[in-house]
């Protein structure tokens, strides 16, 4: 489920550097995002997405063949809602404001752990959503493989749990 979502122009990202010729792991997913956390053109882009109150907007900053890197606008309130990443690692730094993660606990008692500054990575088999906390907030996302589906979570009619398919293109 996309919840006030809408993508934007790509802006320019200088060249990646250094990056391995293969799919990167959840560690060196991390790495790269606290790098790119400080890169004035990652800023920059969060700055031009200007999401309205209540959404989110995010841009394509690079794709290749081992790795797609996003940056997403939140503002307060704004949510992924339940969601893998299907067959790709990830990992997201927080650029400014606020944002908060939630790992699903079938109890109810969700694991939350919310970030200012820094971030999390993450295998396959992370199922999360996140959230923003903050009037405008901005995050850095990389992938790998690159992004090319999800599944999203949601409840049937009869309060089962059903996980559905949806494309990059779709959302972040
Ligand atoms: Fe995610």
């Amino acid at each position: 489920m996309v919840i006030g979502a809408a993508p934007a122009p790509a802006p320019e990202l200088e060249p990646l550097r250094h990056l391995p010729d293969r799919p990167l792991t959840a560690a060196e997913l991390d790495a790269l995002v606290g790098e790119l956390t400080h890169r004035p053109e990652i800023a920059a882009a969060g700055a031009a997405l200007s999401p309205a109150a209540g959404d989110r907007r995010w841009a394509h900053v690079h794709r290749d063949a081992h790795l797609d890197v996003w940056v997403i606008a939140w503002t307060a309130g704004s949510d992924t809602g339940w969601h893998d990443h299907d067959a790709s690692a990830g990992a997201f730094s927080v650029v400014a404001g606020q944002v908060t993660e939630r790992r699903p606990r079938l109890d109810g008692t969700h694991r939350v752990r919310t970030f200012a500054s820094g971030g999390a990575s993450f295998g396959p088999e992370h199922v999360h959503r996140i959230s923003g906390d903050a009037p405008l907030s901005v995050s850095v996302h990389a992938y790998s493989p690159p992004l090319r589906r999800m599944g999203h979570y949601e409840l049937g009619d009869d309060g089962t749990l059903r996980r559905l398919l949806v494309t990059y293109d779709d959302e972040p």
